[in-house]
Order: structure tokens, then C-alpha cells, then sequence
């Protein structure tokens, strides 16, 4: 790894915000002096309503976090009004239809009178400060406005991805006891209408607190309607006042949940709050992004994830920038509609996934040497390992060998940025994150809990708290301990494994534990196996990762049918829906293999080692298989696996 090839910081990155000696120093000042560091971040990214008198106190065995105590602001003010002096005409949001004949800027004069507006409404229809309010939006700029509403009356959003099925919307809301839901009555991505607001009827079906949803008129169609529930978002929000004072929060005061994954089958209510949440997003998006006065920037991730919301709107707006958001997808009308859409709005800045690169990637360059890209300076990745050729192909091809790529590894309990590159501070490795974020302090460790020096391979911890670290699990505090306290006691588990070469560069090899990340969406097998097994004729159910060429990983599914059940020509078809209607598209199994048995060690649990093994037909390196109850069945497994494409 440390023979990657080695791309030096550019020309024309030298007066970035962060040089290389800048990097050092401040680095060091962060870790030895964490307080007097985030003291005087806080106070140049941040407007307070009140000062604090602590800036950290935190202990990792009970799994607590609190920065900036006793200090008090208001997030949609430091988003929005603090910026109307200078910048009551500059373009906050750049919102780009589907269709390429639609775009809308929207001011942040605009923006102001938006999310009052329906701050308002949301005050008129009962929402007080800590109520949670679901947002289930399609990418419209609705969705920004709902998020900041929320923050500014101190209400606290939980996003559901509008991908997500009637039964995964269901049991966020239930989870978090949201009352009030905003929709739209469909989604359109890629010219094709999701039925967003059928999918919020069902979902409330099981939700009989909910006593108002709001719905966006996107598409028109006619969708049924439950009066008193029901509220038209126009009709409803244009008759509010565009005044509405936001309200002082304590730092520590809850901004959002956001479900995510974990190793169960019960997605986790991830909570963060206030300020250390909001001055992360705000330095990570300056620093990592180089972020320069009157630039346009583009993250092509959904609200609906935890990119979506750090920087598509609380990084970037905290910044007084100017934010992309894209309704559709990079294939349509044809693979060219990214390149298109950065010469279109001359987007400066363009932050993607990896799975998108390599999509992009594999319809030919083509489409995108038909551009110019002129405008861009910087290209930016997230949400799974980059394979070496895909960053070669992204920064030749799209970046034209003159935009440094930063590629940055974080989490939804993270919040922001924890390891990246800074364009101008650092030379770049493809494939490797490389190095800590300000305040960031890393570990690997073997097995036994001991940390490794120097270079070597383990699992990544972080060693002390940072700004916008996770606070809780909403309404299950046991299970943050639990999940990323216990394995290692004073340390902070990501669950991913590392490599650190011998130049300090980390490389993250990917998840340790039973998370899949199927196109840089986090899943649990666990969510997946509970799917299956839902159907009558499925006794027991296995689900792994294998390596998918564009997705990064497929899902692979073993599933052992009842006894006197039939395989059918249906039955996978079946099964395919039954995962669809669980959790949603995205869980969309890609191999299911009939297992006549699975391979449990004697005290009965899955081998889920060998059924990896099997799945990425590496079937020469099953290891031990004498600790099995049965080993017979590996043998039918592997047989089998082999008339599978
Ligand atoms: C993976 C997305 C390698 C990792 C922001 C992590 C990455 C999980 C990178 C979190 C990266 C994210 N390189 N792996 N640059 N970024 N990951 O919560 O396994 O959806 O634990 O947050 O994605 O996924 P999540």
C-alpha cells in the first residue's frame, strides 16, 4: 500500500485553508488541548445565544458525551439569518429536477421565509420544542425547509429515506412517537413516480398517534386523502406569517434521529444534538471541501442519510455556501447527466459515492468528455471503500488529473468527517482515506484489545470524544453501550477494520461485524433474514456479503426451506417481494441459494465465516470446518454454489 502512487498537493490548492504545516499544528493543538481547540472553533464557526462554561466532559464506559454544556443557539439562525446581512440575494440552495428542463434557485432571504413559514405551521398544528416530527420527502427543497423548520422551533426531525418501505416508515415513526408526518404525494427519480403518500397511508395505519401530515403537491396525482389528518403543505404554509423567532436551544438539546443499521434486526434511532453536531458539520464541510467564498458545491447523497443531512444542508448552509440538490439520478436521461449538471450550475466542488463512480464508470468515458467540468476544483467520495481503479478513473477522467479527491470515512454515529484527506494539506493515496480529522484520535487494535503501533491491520476505535459523536440510541441508551462501548472498554468501536502503512495513511478494509453496505447503503443481515423468514415456506434464513462490481457488495441469501415446502417457480420472486416490502428497494436480495442445511457450530450458531467463503465462491479457503455440528452440509453448499452465476 505505501507503493501506492503518491498525488501531491496541486498548484493551485497552496493558500487552501489548510496547508500541510497548518495541518500539523492544529492537529497537535487538538489533541493536546482539546478545550481551548473546540473553544476557539466554536467561536469562529458559531453564533452563540449563550456562552459555555465547559467545553467537554465525556466518559466512554456509560457511553456519554456532552460539548458546550450550558451554551445556547439556535441552528436554523446559524444556517440562515446570521447570513441575510451579506447574503440576503446569494443563492442558497441550486435545486435540479429530474427532468433537465427544471431548476429553481432559491435565496437565502427565500430560504428564511420558507422555513418560518412552515415552522409556523408546524407551531400552529401543536408541535413543541423536543416533539419529533418524521420527514418521508423525495430530493425537493422541501425536505431542507422541513429539517431547519424543525430546528427552529427546537423540534426534533427523524428522516426516513423515501426508498424505505409502508412497514420500515411504520416502525421509525412508531420507534421515535412522531405525531406529525411530511410527505409529498410521489417521488420522481429517473422519470419514474414512487407513491410516497400511499406509503405514509399504510405506514399510519399502525400509527394511530399521528394527527397530522403535511403533504407536498409534487407530481399532482391524485392520492386519497383522510381529512382533519391531511393537510395541503401550500395551502397550508402559505398563509403563515414568515416571522418566527428561533428558539434558544441548550447545546445539548436533541436536533435529530436518524435510523441506521446495526448488527440486529432492529434499525437503531441514532441521536445527535445540537451545537457539537452543527460545529463539526460546519468545520469538516470548510476544511475538507476547502470550501471557498461564492462556490457552488454538489453532495449527490440523499436527505434521507446521514450525508444528506451534514452536507447537503447543515454543513454547507453554516457556511453561508451554496448547495446543490439533485432530484433524480445520474443515469437519466443518460449517464452524462452528472457532468451535464456541474457545466449547467458550474458546480465547483462534487462529492459522490464510490458505487456512482463505478456505475458511471462502466457506461463508458463518453459521456463524460462530452462536458467540459471546467469549473470544477475538487472531487470528493463517501460511503464504502474506493477501489484503486475507480479513484483513477474519477480523478483522469472526470477530474482531469487537476482536482484532488477527497475520500472521507465516517459514519452515521459520527456524524461528520472523522478521516480525509485536506486538498491542500495532503498528498493523495488512491484508495486510502488517509489521515484524522482535527480532534480525531485513532486506534487499531488486535483482537485482545491491545493497540497496534506503527503500521499494521485491526480494528479502527477512536480513543476520545469529538463534537459530533453519537449521544444515545433514541429510547435504548443500553444498546449504545452495548454496541460501541463494551467490545473494548474506553474506546469508541466503528466496527470497521483499518490498515495503517507505514507513512500513517489509514486504508479501511470494511465492516467486521454483520452490517452489509450494498451501494453505500448500510443494511443489517439481520434486517434482511428477518424479511425472509416471514414467508410460510422459509424455515430458516442466512444473508452475507459478497463482492458486487458496482454495488461493492451484493446480498447473498441461503435460505432453507419447511420440510414438505416446494420450491416453486415463484417462490423466489416471492421472497425478492417480501424483502421489497420489509425494508424496501434497496434490500432487493441479489443471489438466493436453497440450502437444505446451514453450518452451526454445536451449540447451534450460523458459521457465517464459511457461508462468506461459499458466497464469494472461495471455496479453497473454508478453514476449520471440523467444529461443526454437521459438515456435511458445507459440501452440498459449496456443490451448489457452483450452478450459481
Ligand atoms: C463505510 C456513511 C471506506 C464504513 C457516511 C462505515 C466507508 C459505514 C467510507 C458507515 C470511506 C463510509 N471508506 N468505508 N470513505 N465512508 N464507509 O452510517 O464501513 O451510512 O462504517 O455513513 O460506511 O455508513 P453510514
Amino acid at each position: 500500500m505505501s507503493k501506492a502512487p503518491l498525488y501531491k498537493v496541486p498548484e493551485n490548492f497552496r493558500d487552501a485553508h489548510i496547508t500541510p504545516q497548518k495541518y500539523q499544528e492544529m492537529y497537535q493543538r487538538s489533541i493536546d488541548d482539546p478545550s481551548a481547540f473546540w473553544a476557539d472553533m466554536a467561536t469562529d464557526f458559531l453564533d452563540w445565544d449563550q456562552t459555555w462554561s465547559r467545553v467537554v466532559d465525556y466518559n466512554f464506559c456509560k457511553g456519554q458525551a456532552q460539548w458546550f454544556n450550558d451554551a445556547e443557539l439556535n441552528v436554523s439562525y446559524n444556517c440562515i439569518d446570521r447570513h441575510l446581512p451579506k447574503r440576503a440575494n446569494q443563492t442558497a440552495f441550486i435545486w435540479e429536477g429530474d427532468d433537465p428542463d427544471y431548476s429553481v434557485s432559491i435565496s437565502y432571504a427565500e430560504l428564511k421565509d420558507e422555513v418560518c413559514k412552515l415552522a409556523n405551521a408546524l407551531k400552529a398544528r401543536g408541535v413543541m420544542k423536543g416533539d419529533r416530527v418524521c420527514i418521508y420527502l423525495p430530493m425537493i427543497p422541501q425536505a431542507a425547509y422541513a429539517m431547519l423548520a424543525c430546528t427552529r422551533i427546537g423540534a426534533v426531525h427523524s428522516v426516513v429515506f423515501g426508498g424505505f418501505s409502508p412497514e420500515a416508515l411504520k416502525d421509525r415513526i412508531l420507534d421515535a412517537d412522531c405525531r406529525v408526518v411530511i410527505t409529498a404525494d410521489e417521488s420522481t427519480r429517473g422519470g419514474k413516480n414512487t407513491p410516497l403518500k400511499i406509503n405514509v397511508d399504510k405506514a399510519l395505519e399502525g400509527c394511530p398517534d399521528v394527527h397530522t401530515c403535511f403533504v407536498v403537491k409534487n407530481t399532482q396525482k391524485d392520492i386519497p386523502w383522510v381529512e382533519e389528518r391531511d393537510l395541503c403543505y401550500y395551502d397550508t404554509v402559505n398563509w403563515m406569517s414568515n416571522d418566527c423567532p428561533p428558539v434558544s436551544m441548550a447545546a445539548e438539546d436533541p436536533l435529530f434521529i436518524l435510523y441506521t443499521s446495526g448488527s440486529t434486526g432492529k434499525p437503531k434511532g441514532v441521536l445527535h444534538t445540537t451545537a457539537g453536531y452543527l460545529l463539526q458539520a460546519a468545520m469538516t464541510f470548510k476544511y475538507t471541501f476547502d470550501y471557498q467564498e461564492g462556490e457552488v458545491y454538489w453532495c449527490t447523497a440523499d436527505v434521507g442519510w446521514v450525508t444528506g443531512h451534514s452536507y447537503i444542508v447543515y454543513g454547507p448552509l453554516c457556511n453561508g455556501a451554496t448547495s446543490l440538490m439533485f432530484e433524480g439520478v445520474p443515469t437519466y436521461p443518460d449517464a452524462g447527466r452528472c457532468w451535464e449538471i456541474i457545466d449547467k450550475h458550474q458546480v465547483n466542488i462534487f462529492y459522490t459515492a464510490p458505487t456512482a463512480i463505478r456505475a458511471l464508470q462502466a457506461q463508458g468515458d463518453e459521456f463524460v468528455v462530452r462536458s467540459s467540468r471546467s469549473s470544477l476544483r475538487l472531487l470528493g467520495t463517501v460511503g464504502e471503500p474506493i477501489n484503486p481503479e475507480a479513484w483513477e478513473w474519477y480523478y483522469h477522467v472526470v477530474g482531469e488529473a487537476r482536482c484532488p479527491i477527497v475520500d472521507t470515512w465516517w459514519q452515521t454515529e459520527t456524524g461528520t468527517h472523522m478521516i480525509t484527506a485536506l486538498p491542500g494539506a495532503t498528498d493523495l493515496k488512491p484508495g486510502s482515506a488517509s489521515f484524522p480529522f482535527f480532534g480525531v484520535q485513532l486506534a487499531l487494535l488486535n483482537e485482545d484489545g491491545s493497540e497496534i503501533d506503527g503500521a499494521g491491520s485491526g480494528y479502527l476505535v477512536v480513543k476520545s470524544s469529538w463534537p459530533s459523536q453519537i449521544r444515545t440510541i433514541y429510547g435504548d441508551h443500553q444498546r449504545l453501550i452495548d454496541t460501541y462501548f463494551s467490545h473494548y472498554k474506553g474506546y469508541y468501536f466503528t466496527g470497521d477494520g483499518a490498515t495503517r502503512d507505514e507513512d500513517g495513511y489509514y486504508w479501511i478494509t470494511g465492516r467486521v461485524d454483520d452490517v452489509l453496505n450494498v451501494s453505500g447503503h448500510r443494511m443489517g443481515t439481520a434486517e434482511v433474514e428477518s424479511a425472509l423468514v416471514l414467508h410460510q415456506k422459509v424455515a430458516e434464513a442466512a444473508v452475507v456479503g459478497f463482492p458486487h462490481e458496482i454495488k461493492g457488495q451484493g446480498i447473498y441469501c441461503y435460505v432453507t426451506l419447511m420440510d414438505n415446502a416446494e420450491v416453486d417457480e415463484n417462490l423466489r420472486a416471492e421472497l425478492i417481494a417480501l424483502c421489497n416490502k420489509e425494508i424496501g428497494p434497496i434490500a432487493k436480495p441479489d443471489i438466493i441459494q436453497w440450502a437444505p442445511g446451514l453450518p452451526k457450530t454445536r451449540s447451534g450458531k450460523i458459521m457465517r465465516r464459511i457461508l462468506r467463503k461459499i458466497a464469494e465462491s472461495d471455496v479453497d479457503a473454508l478453514g476449520d470446518i471440523t467444529t461443526l455440528a454437521d459438515p456435511s452440509v458445507v459440501e452440498v453448499l459449496v456443490k451448489d454454489r457452483l450452478s450459481i452465476n
